[in-house]
């Protein structure tokens, strides 16, 4: 397989900086072009795209995900190292099996925090979103992401709100665990990780 491009970066600030972010990167080209509010991880996922390509949604996408909510996994990163990248999102072609590239990574080394989470809309087009462990607790992460095409054979172009806070979910265990994981001693063992069976934890 090869990998043609990024999908999207998406960036975590405080709250009170939403308008000069978009403000910022407006000066770029970058327009709002989606937003989701997730209810169980309370957040406002703001999605600014840019550009044309003929066979995608857009050319470039900026995301921001702020939150009012001070134990958001967002403000956790914000408080630990600053505004900035969260995570960078690799857009897998529509001909791949999603979840036998995550069989083949898992046996390769690569560790995921979760499994395929999959969308689908009424018409068949969607996203399916699997996302690699970050290093430390909060901290940023890559995803590989792949857009299901429609009927017109357009690709999807949004995200969905349970996958949103399923991710959520899926960080905000594995961070504890990495946090448990510096407090126990080596000798005493590792933890099983919480919620996700398919974690390769040393
Ligand atoms: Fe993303």
């Amino acid at each position: 397989m090869s990998i043609q491009h990024i999908d999207h970066i998406t960036y975590v600030a405080a709250a009170a900086d939403e308008n000069n972010f978009i403000e910022r990167w407006g000066l770029l080209g970058f327009k709002e072009y989606v937003r989701v509010h997730t209810p169980r991880y309370p957040a406002a996922h703001i999605a600014l795209a840019s550009g044309d390509d003929p066979n995608f949604p857009w050319a470039m996408m900026t995301g921001l995900s702020v939150s009012d909510d001070p134990k958001s996994p967002i403000n956790l990163f914000v408080q630990r190292y600053g505004a900035g990248p969260q995570h960078v999102a690799y857009n897998i072609g529509p001909g791949e099996d999603m979840e036998e590239l995550h069989r083949k990574l898992v046996a390769r080394g690569w560790r995921f925090m979760t499994e395929v989470l999959t969308y689908r809309d009424s018409t068949g087009a969607g996203i399916r979103q699997m996302f690699v462990a970050p290093q430390v607790p909060y901290g940023p992460f890559s995803e590989l992401v792949q857009r299901i095409h429609g009927p017109s054979g357009q690709p999807f172009d949004g995200f969905d709100t349970t996958n949103i806070d399923n991710l959520y979910e899926a960080y905000s265990d594995y961070s504890a665990h990495l946090e448990n994981r510096k407090s126990t001693p080596l000798w005493a063992g590792t933890a099983t990780p919480p919620g996700n069976r398919m974690l390769t934890l040393e």
